[in-house]
């Protein structure tokens, strides 16, 4: 049994394509696995900016930390036990002018803490967050895994370089990709992407 975080962040809302897909997984991984679901809809609860009081205050001991300093790093504090209570990390990520939306760059902002959930070891940079799956759905309208775009996905790849970075390297990607070329290359994405996401819970226990 394993406890199931879903992140969605498109400001898209019902139209998401990342939200639908990554709700399938999550939902699908919890019918077959038995286990427990935890869900943050990044776009309808948004989280701050990072801030001076944030970066001040996550350098300042709890005990001396101003109002504002505890009021911030206690934002991304609950952010990482979220992140660290979970098996499963679900994440959905539309594109939004060639990377992710601004509701999730802050969310990476949070959590991406140095002596927390990454630090600097002999051999360069080690994640905290180990021994975690994750399930990423990334949508956008223009094809980035090849062609004359993908030297421009700063969108998928950046997401998988930050998941990396603090220690989630274990990632099961899927792309719902080339949606914007009419409504038959939209109805394509959509099935591959749905074959997709039916053969990786097939997957699941
Ligand atoms: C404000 C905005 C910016 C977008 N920027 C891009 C972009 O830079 N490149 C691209 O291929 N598609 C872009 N799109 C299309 C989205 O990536 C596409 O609709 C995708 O499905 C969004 O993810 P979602 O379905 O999870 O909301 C943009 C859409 C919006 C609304």
């Amino acid at each position: 049994m394993s406890h199931i975080l879903l992140i969605t962040s498109s400001p898209r809302g019902a139209d998401s394509l990342s939200s639908r897909f990554a709700t399938e997984i999550a939902e699908g991984i919890k019918v077959r696995s038995g286990g427990t679901l935890a869900v943050r809809d990044l776009a309808a609860d948004p989280l701050p900016h990072i801030t001076s009081a944030y970066i001040h205050g996550r350098i300042t001991a709890p005990d001396i930390r101003t109002p504002e300093q505890a009021e911030a790093v206690g934002i991304a504090q609950e952010l990482v036990d979220e992140l660290k209570a979970a098996d499963v990390v679900v994440l959905g990520s539309g594109m939004i002018n060639f990377g992710p939306s601004s509701q999730l760059k802050a969310w990476f902002d949070h959590v991406t803490w140095p002596a927390v959930t990454f630090g600097y070891g002999d051999t360069g940079p080690k994640g905290a967050l180990t021994g975690k799956k994750v399930y990423l759905v990334t949508a956008a309208g223009g094809v980035f895994s090849e062609g004359v775009w993908a030297p421009f996905d700063f969108h998928t790849n950046y997401l998988l370089h930050l998941l990396g970075f603090i220690g989630l390297t274990d990632v099961e990607l899927v792309r719902v990709e080339g949606t914007v070329f009419g409504p038959d290359a939209a109805k394509a994405a959509i099935a591959n992407a749905e074959r997709a996401v039916q053969a990786l819970l097939a997957k699941v226990a």
